[in-house]
């Protein structure tokens, strides 16, 4: 994986930002409707890789529910989940942009070497997950790992990450 360098590290800030505003987005699209409370969940889910309490916390305010409710919600369907399930999270990027710069064969390497998306690796390694457009094209092919937005992926930094971290 590229190391975060003094401009990079601006990019990739920006890019965490954009996360919050994608999600405030896709609520006000919904206008903020309880109704479009999975949708507004699968975005999240996309975004962050996981739904953390404050995330669920943020969403009942904003959608002006019971965080019960949203946590019920957020644990009946099993293709949500509450905490990053491996040791790490990678996430890539599918969306145009990144899949034109060559995303697809990132996530061929994961799921040849950890699991396939949505799944995590039987040693508990890595969860691999996949996500549309998570709002960092200008840094395509982008991945999110462990909760941070990584650009300009190369499959060969990906191997050596994944090395590194001591994947077989
Ligand atoms: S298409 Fe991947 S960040 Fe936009």
């Amino acid at each position: 994986m590229p190391v975060e360098t003094k401009p990079q590290a601006a990019t990739v800030a920006a890019a965490r930002d954009n996360r919050e505003k994608m999600l405030e987005r896709a609520m006000s699209r919904y206008h903020y409707s309880g109704d479009a409370l999975i949708e507004v969940l699968h975005t999240a889910q996309e975004l962050y890789g996981f739904l953390s309490p404050d995330l669920l916390n943020t969403i009942a305010r904003k959608l002006k529910l019971p965080p019960s409710r949203v946590l019920g919600v957020a644990t009946f369907y099993h293709f949500f989940s509450l905490a990053p399930k491996g040791e790490h999270s990678m996430t890539v990027c599918l969306g145009t942009a990144c899949y034109v710069a060559g995303s697809l064969g990132l996530m061929n390497t994961l799921e040849h070497r950890c699991a396939k998306a949505g799944t995590t690796s039987p040693d508990g390694k890595v969860s691999v997950g996949a996500a549309r457009c998570i709002g960092a094209c200008g840094i395509a092919p982008a991945v999110i790992y462990d909760g941070r937005i990584m650009g300009r992926v190369t499959q060969e930094q990906l191997n050596k990450e994944l090395d590194r971290i001591g994947v077989k």
